[in-house]
């Protein structure tokens, strides 16, 4: 009987490069970063996503067993067989002398990612390329790393995780800026008296792609207590600025028996434990983007994981803004929304770190926030960040039926198309506050990424869905 050879089991770059694997025998398999080919020894850098660096094959030149040579350059997909050692050069501390090397997919030389230094707008007519590159492929594992942290983070506190839908009939924020969802031919829409009848599409009604999951997650919270959602999110919105997208993730935390200031301190316990797992847990990703992108970003993270965040009032805020002697490209008075240059002027220039903005005039902000008091302002608050601004929107949520009643009516809301969370109102009413990290936001002030369509695998903005 003749004793069948066992390949050994394929491993990922970064189990080797981090110590994890003996020295011996070894396959693996990625795509080639580059080649250099010498008279003795041909060097072929070996990337597999698993982790920033690329591992050194190092095969005899001129290379056996390699049929399709010719194709073997920047970009291919091959697979190495041979025998890891300490490397004798300095650079690495391991490399593969490989006896085998096949290439399972060439690479022309036309491969459009070459080894030098691309714009990130050139990358993203490459989206589905780029994920190859050192930047993407760092932005990439630092999204799954905090995808897999928030949920942590919740779990740990007993949050339960609800997954409200996709499609709805409320326009939670009241911006209308929903995608329509529909079924009616275009072309030809039924119609009573002139206007479109919706009452004949899919779902007997208007529908849309969701803003929000927060007035579904507030059923969930008036039953669970502490719930969070995390999903897609769709504004129709046309704002072509880096900041926005199309099509976003939110995490939506929603709290029974919670009042504004307990919303801020677990928006800030949250950034914060984000901030201190990134630092554990993507270290080299971070240390590339701090290198490459936003100098002191590991401190910046470092401080914010300690910081004191502080709040100032709305009403605080514009006269600071007043007083600053600033000149805005829009002008700050009372009442008005603050514009993204206003926000930064706040955390960067003002606070100089993290700040909650608290207690919004209610004219500017949705019908669901709890009216304060002084009958102007609501109990919203919304957390900004240096170089992003707002990355946190969130409230106290109006528990009184006969208030919640009033702003619906004078916002122009039908209380029959909302009449199932009026009767959270109704039944078993209780205080609740929540709000909304935009996941991609975090990413950005993680990353030092300055635009959003560089932290989104595949990115949707007005006037682009390739992809
Ligand atoms: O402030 P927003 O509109 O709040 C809500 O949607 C509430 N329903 C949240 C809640 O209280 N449960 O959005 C929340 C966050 C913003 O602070 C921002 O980080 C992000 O979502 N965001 C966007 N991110 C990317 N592209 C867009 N177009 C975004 N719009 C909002
Ligand atoms: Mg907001």
């Amino acid at each position: 009987m003749t004793q069948a050879k066992v390949a050994p089991a394929r491993r990922r770059v970064r189990q080797v490069l981090q110590g994890e694997v003996t020295p011996g025998p070894l396959l693996v398999k990625g795509w080639v970063r580059t080649v250099r080919a010498g008279k003795d020894l041909t060097f072929v850098a070996l990337n597999d996503g698993s982790c920033l660096a690329s591992l050194q094959i190092v095969v005899e030149s001129p290379l056996r067993e390699a049929p399709d040579l010719a194709r073997l350059g920047t970009g291919a997909c091959i697979e190495a067989y041979g025998e890891l050692v300490a490397s004798p050069a300095a650079g690495q501390q391991w490399e593969v002398r490989a006896t085998d090397l096949r290439v399972l997919g060439g690479a022309d030389a036309d491969y459009p990612l070459q080894k030098k230094r691309h714009s990130f707008e050139f990358l993203r007519s490459i989206a589905h390329l780029r994920l190859r590159s050192n930047s993407f492929g760092a932005v990439f594992r630092v999204r799954s790393a905090l995808a897999y942290a928030i949920h942590r983070f919740f779990q740990e506190r007993g949050f339960l995780y609800v997954h409200t839908p996709i499609i709805t009939a409320n326009d939670c924020e009241g911006a209308g800026e929903m995608f329509r969802v529909s079924t009616l031919d275009p072309a030809n829409p039924p119609r009573v008296d002139g206007a479109i009848d919706w009452s004949r599409d899919f779902f007997g009604e208007r529908t849309g792609l969701t803003v929000s999951g927060q007035l579904q997650g507030e059923a969930f919270a008036c039953a669970f207590s502490d719930i969070y959602t995390f999903g897609p999110t769709f504004r129709a919105e046309n704002s072509n600025t880096s900041r926005h997208a199309a099509e976003f993730w939110m995490i939506e935390p929603e709290m029974a028996f919670a009042d504004l200031a307990e919303d801020c301190r677990l928006a800030g316990e949250f950034l914060q434990y984000l901030c201190r797992y990134a630092l554990e847990q993507c270290r080299e990703d971070l240390e590339f983007f701090a290198e490459h992108i936003e100098p002191g970003l590991l401190e910046k993270l470092a401080a914010l994981a300690e910081a004191c965040f502080q709040t100032l009032s709305y009403t605080d805020a514009v006269k600071e803004l007043q007083a600053s002697g600033q000149r805005f490209e829009y002008p700050v008075r009372w009442g008005c929304d603050l514009q993204s240059e206003h926000e930064r002027f706040l955390t960067e220039q003002i606070a100089k770190g993290p700040l909650f903005v608290v207690d919004y005039p209610k004219d500017i902000k949705a019908f669901y926030m709890r009216l304060n008091d002084d009958g102007k302002t609501v109990a919203a608050m919304d957390c900004l960040v240096p170089r992003v601004g707002e990355i946190i929107g969130g409230s106290q949520r109006e528990e009184r039926l006969d208030v919640l009643e009033g702003r619906m009516a004078d916002v122009g809301i039908a209380p029959e198309s909302l009449s199932w969370f009026l009767d959270l109102r109704r039944w078993g009413s209780c205080p609740h506050a929540g709000f909304g990290l935009g996941f991609e936001r975090l990413l950005m002030y993680v990353t030092g990424m300055g635009n959003i369509r560089d932290v989104i695998p595949f990115p949707r903005t007005p006037g682009n869905a390739k992809f």
